[in-house]
């Protein structure tokens, strides 16, 4: 995999940027005080007394950083402990049959990661006499096995010094460098790393890598973090500038696809129409008002649909008046729908009763009835003052 050095990072970058995805260095120049100051903190105030900690047999290390990918140390401590009875070690694992290891992964999510460890416990046994490499670079080859957990994998085993860089590590970098751009942008990761390297101590790498992984999980948390126990405050960015709350940036939300559309708010005396929905949908089953698409030639020109508003309303009665409602906007999951309101009062309703699906009902039932949050708001403004508070 082709690693893009710093310097070429942030010379790409706008001018104003520059220094912001990088921290305040460029050349990360050796800086033991960060790694002294996790490392104190670690051995005085880390987790000493994890299942997989005071051992240097990989398969456990492996095992343990595979499970505590995306998963809680709580979470993982039951299933570790289970796992290890059944499957003592790497030899035990690769030749389990697959539903015997997916059983004992149920529950933990993330079901890759057990077909992945299966896969990765086979090719350990035959390709590598049943020993996990103490080589990151070798053990980033195998199946569910990057970067970061190939570098705790040798660090934890023999003691390698090699980087981590997880969620919780980018989480302690972009507040105590005061890093303002989103993690997961590819060149904002690679100067992370950069810095993961950099900062690397050079001995003590194991408390260094447990002091890191624990400073993020207990005190470097992502909502209300217990800066006044950090040993990192003193020369935290986001601690000096009260930006604890903003860092690290959030994803940028990814726009929404938007909707329009037309709604009829009809009304005889103290009645208004209301429909069924189809059961699936948006609003799957509730009533709402008689709706149709805003086609894209009135999305600029504002016009009222007369033809539409014609064929809706011909059948119910002849009509008085149109008066055009203030639109209004609702966010669902998958789009945002922008409506467009229009009263229409009829002076006479046919004699027929509305189409299946149709009725009409009363105002003064309006704030009771089974309506999406946004038609009901609109209704009862509509309504309050002249019908229901009479
Ligand atoms: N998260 C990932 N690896 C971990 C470890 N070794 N101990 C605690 N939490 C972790």
């Amino acid at each position: 995999m082709k690693r893009v050095v710093v310097s070429e990072v942030v010379s790409s970058m706008p001018e104003t940027k520059r220094g912001s995805a990088a921290g305040d260095a460029v050349n990360h120049a050796a800086d033991a005080d960060f790694s002294q100051a996790v490392i104190a903190w670690q051995e005085q105030h880390g987790r000493h007394a994890l299942p997989w900690q005071n051992t240097r047999d990989a398969y456990r290390v492996w095992l343990s950083e595979i499970m505590l990918q995306q998963t809680q140390v709580a979470a993982v401590i039951p299933y570790y402990q289970r796992f290890l009875q059944s499957f003592p070690t790497v030899e035990s694992l690769a030749a389990a049959p697959a539903e015997q290891v997916m059983a004992h992964w149920s529950g933990l999510g993330y079901y890759s990661r057990a077909r992945n460890l299966h896969r990765c416990a086979q090719i350990v046994v035959a390709e590598y006499g049943g020993r996990f490499s103490a080589d990151p670079a070798v053990l980033e080859t195998l199946p569910g096995i990057g970067r970061s957990t190939a570098a705790a994998i040798s660090a934890f085993s023999y003691g390698t010094r090699a980087a981590i860089l997880d969620g919780n590590v980018k989480r302690v970098f972009a507040r105590v460098f005061g890093i303002d751009r989103f993690p997961g942008e590819k060149a904002v990761e690679n100067a992370m790393w950069e810095r993961a390297v950099a900062l690397l101590p050079e001995t003590d790498v194991e408390a260094y890598t447990q002091g890191l992984m624990d400073l993020g999980a207990t005190l470097c948390t992502r909502s209300k973090p217990s800066c006044s126990r950090c040993p990192l405050a003193y020369r935290c960015v986001a601690y000096a500038t009260g930006r604890t709350n903003e860092l690290p940036v959030r994803k940028p939300k990814k726009a929404v696809p938007e909707r329009h559309a037309h709604m009829l708010v009809i009304v005889h005396e103290d009645a208004v129409l209301l429909e069924q929905r189809p059961v699936l949908g948006i609003w799957g089953g509730l009533l709402s008002l008689p709706e149709f698409p805003v086609t894209s030639s009135d999305l600029d020109d504002g016009l009222m649909p007369k033809a539409e508003i014609d064929r809706v309303v011909q059948p119910l009665g002849k009509i008085d008046a149109v008066t055009r409602l203030g639109s209004f906007s609702h966010g669902f999951t998958h789009f945002k729908l922008h409506v467009r309101p229009y009263r229409i009062d009829l002076v006479r309703r046919a004699q027929r009763v509305a189409d299946d699906g149709q009725v009409w009902y009363p105002v003064s039932d309006l704030v009771d009835a089974p309506l999406p949050a946004p038609v009901k708001k609109l209704l009862l403004s509509l309504f309050a003052t002249r019908d229901l508070l009479s």
